[in-house]
């Protein structure tokens, strides 16, 4: 088991009389690319801000790297690099002085490690160019740079793709994926773009108007919305009396407990409902079929639904700051 490297309990953040972010806990691992994934004004920036020290807590604590960020915050902020907002550099100067600026700043930063950090984000033709004449993407990797410099245990970037074309989005991707998995980096970034969390991270969690929803690894998202789900849409003469009978199918079939929890019977109407079923009961639905036919329940249509994405499972999650859930 990796060790914690921010850990975040109970905490809360009101702007005037608007509780922002309510009672929020999580606790990242080293060596993980963590997702902090919600839709505009959910309260992302917001807990940045708190974990880096821009922004005081009401309540609540957080560690990094088992230091209490607002007990001992110089010994906290050693172990943070970030990113939150614009990285501020001195468009005058060139990449490598504005790096050397920041290094300066940082303890024990050498000329290898600049050297290094501008080999790995891949400004190394031209670091020597002024920063006005740098793209936003350029400005980006310079900021990843700069935030590595004096390599630091926990990584925070806050919405790090935006304004970097897809080429761009893929090697900070990169860049990010290697900081953790082969340095022990934590890295947390921030999105509200599932399709986005979805390849950059291991896990994510789902945060909406200041509540955490849900925490989950992207392989069993993926898997809960891939393989073993089959949404099945039935257009029938009489969708109660149909419930009636899948619902006593269901806890009949001889499948473990787990896979019967997938079973979701949805109404839209007195005939139109549809069925997310274990995946491993489908090639014996003509058997329900049959029954409900045998109840008099008439069989207008059945038709299989494509898998749904991870990006609808979100829309759906967050909607109303997740009031289906919690
Ligand atoms: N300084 C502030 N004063 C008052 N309200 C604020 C302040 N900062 C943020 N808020 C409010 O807090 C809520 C959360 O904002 P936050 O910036 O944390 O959201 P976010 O998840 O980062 O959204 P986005 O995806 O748009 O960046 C919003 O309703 C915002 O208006
Ligand atoms: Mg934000």
């Amino acid at each position: 088991m990796m060790e914690t490297a921010i850990k975040i309990q109970n905490l809360n953040k009101s702007f005037g009389k608007k509780h922002i972010i309510k009672d929020l806990s999580m606790e990242l691992k080293a060596g993980e690319v963590f997702g902090f994934l919600g839709p505009n004004g959910a309260g992302k920036t917001t807990t940045i801000k708190m974990i880096v020290g821009m922004l005081h807590l009401e309540s609540g604590s957080i560690e990094v790297c088992g230091v209490d960020v607002e007990k001992d915050f110089e010994k906290a902020m050693a172990n943070i690099g970030a990113i939150v907002e614009n990285p501020e550099m001195y468009k005058y100067l060139t990449g490598m002085d504005n790096l050397k600026q920041y290094a300066r700043m940082r303890k024990g930063v050498t000329k290898e490690r600049i050297d290094e950090v501008v080999e790995l984000v891949g400004l190394s033709n031209r670091i020597n160019e002024k920063v006005k004449k740098y793209s936003l993407g350029m400005r980006q990797r310079l900021g990843v740079a700069q935030a590595i410099l004096h390599k630091p245990k926990v990584l925070i970037l806050d919405e790090p793709s935006n304004g970097l074309d897809p080429a761009g989005i893929k090697q900070l991707r990169d860049i990010l994926k290697n900081l953790a998995h082969n340095e022990g980096v934590c890295v947390l970034v921030s999105s509200h773009l599932m399709s986005e969390m979805e390849l950059m991270c291991d896990r994510v969690g789902i945060i909406a108007e200041g509540k955490l929803l849900d925490i989950k690894t992207i392989d069993d998202m993926t898997r809960a919305v891939t393989a073993d789900v089959n949404v099945i849409a039935y257009h029938v003469t009489d969708a109660s009396k149909a419930k009636e009978i899948v619902d006593e199918y269901v806890a009949a079939l001889d499948i473990d407990e787990e896979s019967k929890t997938i079973y979701k019977f949805n109404v839209q109407d007195n005939e139109h409902f549809d069925v997310e079923f274990p995946v491993q009961i489908v090639d014996e639905l003509w058997k329900l079929n049959k029954k409900l036919a045998m109840a008099d329940v008439g069989l207008i249509s059945i038709c299989p639904q494509e898998n749904r994405k991870l990006e609808d499972v979100f829309i759906e999650m967050t909607a109303n700051g997740g009031d289906q859930i919690a």
